[in-house]
């Protein structure tokens, strides 16, 4: 009952890249039992510092019920800086607790784990908003990070098989790496410095940091828009379309722009649906409109992914389990 382990961040990377559509499926399932009601996901709680602003740790707890039972939380920060060493902005670790005695099983390196449950998210989108295929499109990505990355193998693993990428990012060399990721999958790409050139795909990924809204050109009828960054949107960019979103409550927080727009028109009905709507077939959208997909990203995916790694790397042998981890496992 005792046990804690630790899963490192290489073995989590190779069980996520084992089966990623393993990963698509307990995202979907677990957007599902969240539409059920199922699952507990509070407010994230932002911790920031007053001589740091651009950086963040944030703190996202979960349970998740169903066929999980396992509560947790996610601890992720992002210092945009360390690009400057080449080291990747967002960093994790999820704690898994047992649902039965609360006490923690696992501690989870969790920044794959958090990348792979986005862009799986963004997947399950692109699949559902494009039931007739990517054949003769083309899918822009916007900010060529490690989301972006992941995005792109996740689409790939979903089918998702455009005629061609075009990538664009405020840093070349950024878009270039992206262009060459892309290439490795075996998929035609090139780098755009025009963002107009970006934004008329059929398909537009943004993953940027983007602190604020500098897309303010109406998309078009069809477009598809995966808003994972949330905040490069305007407020009528966004009006204008239809709206998916994750959580509601959630998304409509923390100047994501369709809170901005909630902000701007004063009312929700902008908000067309939930993913899980839209998995569900529930969900109408207006065919002369574009659509946007805004996933505020919730910790119980997180929870979801890392359940499933930790349950894999204790059944194949590589958690590892630190002997005598609680000091105290008797009352008296
Ligand atoms: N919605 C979710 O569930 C979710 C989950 C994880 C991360 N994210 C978001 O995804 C984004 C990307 O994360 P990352 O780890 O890949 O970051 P990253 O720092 O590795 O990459 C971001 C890239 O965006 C580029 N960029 C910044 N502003 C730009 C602009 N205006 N136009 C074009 N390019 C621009 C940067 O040059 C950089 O290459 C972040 O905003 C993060 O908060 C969202």
């Amino acid at each position: 009952v005792f046990t804690f382990d630790v899963v490192t961040g290489t073995v989590a990377l190779r069980i996520l890249r084992t089966d990623r559509n393993e990963v698509i499926d307990i995202v979907r399932n677990t957007y599902l039992t969240h539409d059920l009601g199922d699952t507990v996901n509070p407010d994230s709680y932002f911790l920031r510092f007053p001589e740091r602003p651009e950086a963040r740790i944030i703190a996202l707890p979960a349970f998740v019920g169903d066929g999980v039972r396992r509560a947790g939380i996610k601890w992720i920060a992002s210092y945009p800086a360390n690009l400057d060493a080449n080291a990747p902005r967002a960093s994790a670790v999820i704690i898994l607790n047992d649902y039965e005695t609360g006490y923690p099983i696992a501690c989870v390196e969790a920044a794959a784990i958090s990348a792979a449950r986005t862009a799986a998210s963004a997947a399950i989108a692109a699949t559902v908003l494009r039931p007739a295929g990517f054949d003769g499109t083309r899918i822009s990505v916007i900010g060529a990070g490690v989301i972006a990355r992941n995005i792109c193998d996740y689409l790939l693993a979903a089918g998702c098989l455009p005629d061609s990428y075009v990538v664009h990012d405020i840093a070349a060399a950024s878009g270039e790496a992206l262009v060459e990721h892309i290439h490795g999958l075996g998929q035609s790409a090139s780098f755009t410095p025009s963002l107009a050139e970006a934004l008329d795909a059929d398909t537009v990924v943004l993953a940027t940091t983007a602190p604020k809204p500098y897309i303010t050109a109406p998309f078009r009828q069809g477009q598809v828009v995966l808003n994972i960054s949330l905040r490069d949107i305007a407020p009528d960019v966004v009006l204008a379309a239809n709206n998916v979103l994750d959580d509601v409550e959630h998304c409509l927080k923390a100047n994501t722009s369709p809170h901005l727009a909630e902000q701007a028109s004063g009312a929700r009905d902008f908000v067309t649906g939930t993913i899980a709507g839209l998995i569900k077939d529930d969900v109408r959208l207006a065919r002369d409109r574009p659509t946007i997909f805004s996933p505020f990203g919730l910790g119980v995916l997180d929870l979801a992914v890392a359940s499933h790694v930790h349950d894999t790397a204790r059944a194949e042998g590589t958690a590892i389990e630190i002997p005598d981890f609680y000091g105290e496992t008797r009352r008296w």
